[in-house]
């Protein structure tokens, strides 16, 4: 018999990941498949981590972040989303990535199970499934027929899929795949449910800052919750500030875990790496507010580009997002968005993930969804989005 847990050995590469590998890193291919931009990390927050390794910064450092990358991280919070977050509650444990893991870890026995509010990123149910929950799915409904059209969470659903074993609530907004955002009102339903019942609610906002009514900060769950409750914040670098491949990120957790976090972060990374610590330090700066603003003027501009190729289309159409920096497709007639995307990489040489990869297998509906990050180059995104419909009139 094997000794490795059987949802290790369950655990299969996800859509995204099976596509990009067709094409990764050739040069014809317009890369529309990750969440990222196509943007460099801006050149003050790359000469800061330059001169933190100039400066001999190559040691083991504190587990859980440097103490002034904490202080800036609560300040950051204050600017933001007006909240007072105690330094003791923040810790870098590592990439966003890290933080779930990192999350979970601090919940998760085996058999308890999550419920997640889905379409989402595959790494999450994945990171879940790896710590040996039980996934279960609240997906959000596409409403068509609403005006504006939008994606609406069935809160009884959702609190129909907790019972005993449930340990978390998982929800990301603004999410990832479909920039839902969730309403004041939706949180404060689940913070009531899950304090009610003794579940933690696990709150992803990286996508937090990135949103397109004009607000500095989408409702976060941090705005309403008591230091107390049990709640945990994942949030990143990688996506307002352009550094994905910096894998640095923080996490938000009740204050209970002060110690026991010193010991999961040493155990789990010993923490980030320190240059990535003194680049994270510069994107806190004003100088990294600034950049955030052009960022989101980037992301705006191609919601904008994706939103005049739909008007022009009708077998395309989304649900406009209402923050991050997707576009989550839905191709009528489409039912096989793996075998649509593959043919999208070799045929015509642009890279997008499939719908299918944002949920459980059985999950029909997502099957007609393609996602494409925005955050892009205008030309180039224009470039790729005139290959997918090239695509559909000559498949
Ligand atoms: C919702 C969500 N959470 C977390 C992450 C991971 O962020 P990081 O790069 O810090 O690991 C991503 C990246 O795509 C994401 O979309």
């Amino acid at each position: 018999m094997s000794p490795i847990r059987p949802s290790i050995l369950g655990l299969t590469h996800n859509g995204i990941g099976r596509v990009s590998s067709l094409g990764l890193g050739q040069p014809d291919i317009i890369p529309l498949w990750f969440g990222e931009t196509d943007l460099v990390t801006p050149s003050f927050i790359r000469e800061a981590a330059k001169r933190a390794l100039d400066d001999g910064a190559t040691f083991y450092n504190h587990a859980r972040g440097m103490m002034a990358l904490r202080e800036a991280l609560r300040d950051f919070h204050k600017r933001t989303a007006d909240v007072d977050v105690a330094v003791k509650r923040i810790s870098v444990p590592g990439a966003a990535t890290l933080a779930v893991v990192t999350a979970l870890q601090c919940l998760i026995e085996t058999g308890d199970n999550v419920v997640i509010v889905s379409p989402i990123w595959p790494s999450i149910f994945q990171a879940a499934q790896a710590v040996g929950a039980e996934l279960r799915f609240a997906r959000l409904d596409d409403d068509w027929q609403a005006s504006p059209q939008r994606w609406r969470l069935d809160l009884d659903k959702l609190f129909a899929l907790c019972d005993a074993r449930t340990k978390a609530i998982f929800v990301c907004s603004p999410g990832n795949p479909t920039g839902w955002t969730a309403t004041r009102e939706e949180q404060q339903a689940i913070l009531d449910f899950a304090r009610r019942r003794g579940i933690a609610i696990i709150s992803d906002e990286v996508y937090g800052t990135l949103v397109y009514n004009g607000s500095r900060h989408a409702p976060s769950f941090l705005q309403i919750a008591e230091p107390d409750d049990n709640l945990f914040v994942i949030n990143s670098f990688s996506k307002p500030w352009a550094m994905t491949g910096w894998r640095i990120g923080w996490l938000v957790h009740p204050p209970s875990l002060d110690e026991p976090m010193d010991v999961i972060c040493i155990a789990n990374n010993t923490g980030p790496a320190t240059f990535a610590q003194y680049g994270a330090m510069a994107a806190l700066s004003p100088e990294g507010d600034k950049f955030r603003a052009e960022m989101l003027q980037r992301c705006r501009t191609g919601r904008d580009i994706v939103q005049k190729f739909l008007d022009g289309h009708n077998r395309i159409r989304w649900i406009k997002p209402d923050g991050a920096f997707y576009g989550f497709l839905h191709v009528d007639g489409l039912a096989n968005s793996f075998g649509f995307a593959r043919d999208l990489v070799l045929k015509h040489r642009v890279g997008v993930s499939p719908g299918s990869a944002f949920g459980p297998d059985n999950e029909v509906r997502d099957d007609s969804y393609l996602r494409i990050c925005f955050a892009q180059d205008p030309e180039r995104l224009g470039e790729g989005l005139s290959r997918i419909e090239k695509a559909l009139s000559n498949p």
